[in-house]
This record gives structure tokens, C-alpha cells and sequence, in this order.
């Protein structure tokens, strides 16, 4: 291809196409407006979070909460961008609290769609004149519509035509299918990582994830994976100077095929984090086939000047101060639990070879242990009208 040579002088961007050139950091596709909205919901103080999707989110993602809500007059300040309630200071991502705080994610949803924000505060239910919701509705980035709702308490943020401004993006974007698949794979995790809270997918109209919000994480567990679980994953926790841990270490009957089963939750937040997955699994090194993931979900707690979670817009990579002794601490942990557990076999041979394993210990596949997503996933791109079960209930 032939470079064009000429030059145009240095000139500022208009605001809206840098706004929506800073909107793709942080909105790579339907799953991370789901992740925004949601973590937005949980910074609230919810206690149930609703998620309602259409067309894989990308006709509609709409997000219900019963947290503290947005006085009327911030609603607009909110879509805006660099704007939080979350920090005042730099020092402040030192002892953050919140998931948020980079003041964006709102801006960009708004920039690459059509926005509605209706909320409610909790401090107005305690008024004697009885006062509705506010709603703001911006499309591309401009406020397009204002008016009042009636509701209780909380916020519902609609997102409709996602990237309908930004078709390079579109483009990229694969089925609806696919994009399910993420959003549901990202509910799982955070109502793993929030048992106390209640949560509800509907994906065009049908359950397709449900908790109780009990608080109990094995019950959590039980609830999205529809199985006896509680025999199989075994509890664990470790106290050290620069950390706190606890969680659950699934035996090995839980192998799965994918790695989205290792969860790891630190402070509250996901995190993606490969060297601290590596040592999750290699706790079970010799201990599973090749090819096989264990399910195991951790809770670490740091001091909050000790995690850097500023170095992504989707503040999901961290970094850690201590990373190389929690590493060891992570891998010690599993190692301690598994040694003890009763799916490993007591003889010296441990761990023994594979196939013996396999023979004493069916594997996943023969147990019915299977997460079986792309089944469910079709049916919904089909829509059928009638009421189905949940899809968590649905592993073969
Ligand atoms: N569901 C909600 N309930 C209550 N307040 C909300 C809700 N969603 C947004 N807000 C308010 O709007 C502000 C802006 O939200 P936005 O998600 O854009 O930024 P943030 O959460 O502060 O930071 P980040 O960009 O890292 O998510 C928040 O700081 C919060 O005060
Ligand atoms: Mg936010």
C-alpha cells in the first residue's frame, strides 16, 4: 500500500469524536457496560441488582438497583465525564473502597449509545411530600430528555443501541450469542464474589441466573451450578502480616475445561491477574489431567495501599506490592487443603498416575459435571416465549 504523503496541520479533536475515541477504552463490547453498571450498583450499597439483556446487550442492557440512587440534580453531572462521588484526592486510590473511581464509566456508556438514568435517593422516601424519580436520557453523549418516574429507592440504567455511532466497533462485535456468554460468565463471577447480594439475569426475558443473596458462598455456589457442591469444595483461609484469604478449593471432581472457574477476588474486585491464577492451579500440579481447570474461588483482603488497581480503564489488572509472597501464599494454601482432602487417595503413590484417577474418580464429563453453556446459549438466540427453568440449573 502506497503511504499518502500529505500532511494536515495539528488541529484539537472535536470533543464528541474524542469522546468517543476514550469511550472504546473502557467499552470494548456489551459484557463491559453489564461490568460498569453492575460494580456501579454494588458502590451504591445494593442490595439486589437486577440485569435484563436483549440482542447480547447490544439492543438493550438494563441494570436495577435498590442502592442509595442519584439526587436529581447529579444525574447529568453523572453521565459527564471525570466526574465521581467516589474520590476527592489522588491519596485517595491508596485507601480506596469502592470499585469505581476513575469518574468515566457513565461518559463513555452515554458516548457510544442511548443512556437513561433513573434514579431515586433513599433520603426522599423519608420526605413527608411524596417525590418521584428523576430521568435523564442521552443519546451519543447529548442530553436528549428529562422527566420524572415514579419508583422506590435505587437507580435502572438503560442502555439501548449500543455503539450505534461507532460502526468500526460494531463490526468487531461477534453474535449475540457470544456476547451472552460473556455477560453471563461475568454475573457468575460477581455473584460469587457477592453472596449477601441477591442477583437476576433475565436474557430476552428468561431467568438465566438467580441467588439468594443468603450470604453463604457454598450455597451461592450450589444455586449457579445446580449441584451438591458443599462435599466437594473445601474451605480455606490464612492470615500473614500483608494479607488475609479465604475461599473455597474445589476437589477434583470438579475439573473443568476452561479456566473461568478460578476466581480470585481481591478487596472485593475481580481481578485478572496471571501470575496469581498460575499459582492457584499450580497448587493442584500432578492433581488433575492435562487440559483440566480447577473450580476454586479465593477472597484475598490487602491493605488498600498495597494494591494498584490504576493501571487499566477496565480495572480488572492489578498490581500488588507483596506480589511474589502471596503468590507462594496462594499455592500453599490449595496445596494444604488438597493434601488433606478426601478425593486425593492417602497411599505414598500421591499423586499417582492419571488413569488411576480417573477409574476411582470419574471425570467431570462422566459425573454430570460439565458446565454445559452453549446448549443454553442457543436456546436463547432461538426466543422461545414460554417460561423456562433457570439457566443454571441447566449442567448436563
Ligand atoms: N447505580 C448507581 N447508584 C448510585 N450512584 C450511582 C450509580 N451509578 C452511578 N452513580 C454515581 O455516578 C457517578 C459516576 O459514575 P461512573 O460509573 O461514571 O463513575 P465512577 O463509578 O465514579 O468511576 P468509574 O468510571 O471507575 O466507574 C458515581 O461516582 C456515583 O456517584
Ligand atoms: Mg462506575
Amino acid at each position: 500500500m502506497q503511504k499518502v504523503l500529505t500532511r494536515i496541520p495539528i488541529h484539537v479533536l472535536s470533543q464528541d469524536i474524542a469522546e468517543r475515541i476514550a469511550a472504546g477504552e473502557v467499552i470494548e463490547r456489551p459484557v463491559s457496560v453489564v461490568k460498569e453498571l453492575v460494580e456501579n450498583a454494588l458502590d451504591a450499597g445494593s442490595h439486589e441488582i437486577r440485569v435484563d439483556i436483549r440482542g447480547g446487550g447490544l439492543r438493550l442492557v438494563r441494570v436495577t438497583d435498590d442502592g442509595y440512587g442519584i439526587p436529581e440534580d447529579e444525574l447529568e453531572r453523572a453521565c459527564a465525564r471525570h466526574t465521581t462521588s467516589k474520590i476527592t484526592a489522588l491519596e485517595d486510590l491508596g485507601r480506596l473502597h469502592t470499585l469505581g473511581f476513575r469518574g468515566e464509566a457513565l461518559a463513555s456508556i452515554a458516548a457510544v449509545s442511548e443512556l437513561t438514568l433513573v434514579s431515586r435517593p433513599i433520603e426522599s422516601e423519608n420526605l413527608v411530600e411524596e417525590s418521584a424519580a428523576a430521568l435523564i436520557t442521552m443519546r451519543g453523549g447529548e442530553v436528549k430528555q428529562r422527566g420524572q418516574r415514579a419508583r422506590l429507592h435505587g437507580t435502572t440504567v438503560t442502555v439501548r443501541d449500543l455503539f450505534y455511532n461507532v460502526p468500526a466497533r460494531l463490526k468487531f462485535m461477534r453474535g449475540a450469542r457470544t456476547e451472552t456468554g460473556h455477560i453471563l460468565q461475568l454475573m457468575r463471577r460477581y455473584a460469587v464474589g457477592f453472596p449477601a447480594i441477591r442477583f437476576n439475569l433475565t436474557i430476552e426475558e428468561t431467568v438465566a441466573l438467580q441467588t439468594g443473596g443468603t450470604g453463604d458462598l457454598a450455597a451461592t455456589l450450589a444455586e449457579l451450578y445446580q449441584l451438591p457442591l458443599a462435599e466437594m469444595l473445601h474451605p480455606v483461609s490464612a492470615t500473614a502480616e500483608h494479607y488475609t484469604l479465604h475461599g473455597y478449593v474445589g476437589n477434583r471432581a470438579l475439573a473443568q475445561s476452561s479456566r473461568q472457574h478460578i476466581m480470585l477476588f481481591i478487596n472485593g474486585r475481580w481481578v485478572h491477574n496471571r501470575p496469581l491464577q498460575d499459582a492457584l492451579e499450580s497448587g493442584y500440579r500432578g492433581l488433575l489431567p492435562k487440559g483440566k481447570h480447577p473450580l476454586l474461588v479465593f477472597y484475598l483482603e490487602l491493605p488498600p495501599g498495597d494494591l494498584d488497581v490504576n493501571i487499566h480503564p477496565a480495572k480488572t489488572e492489578v498490581k500488588l506490592l507483596h506480589e511474589s509472597e502471596i503468590v507462594t501464599a496462594l499455592t500453599q494454601a490449595v496445596r494444604s487443603v488438597l493434601e488433606r482432602s478426601p478425593a486425593l487417595p492417602s497411599s505414598p503413590s500421591f499423586p499417582g498416575p492419571e488413569l488411576v484417577y480417573q477409574r476411582r474418580l470419574p471425570g467431570p464429563r462422566r459425573r454430570g459435571l460439565h458446565v454445559a453453556e452453549s446448549a443454553l446459549l442457543r436456546s436463547f438466540s432461538r426466543r422461545s416465549s414460554s417460561p423456562r427453568r433457570p439457566m443454571a440449573a441447566c449442567i448436563s
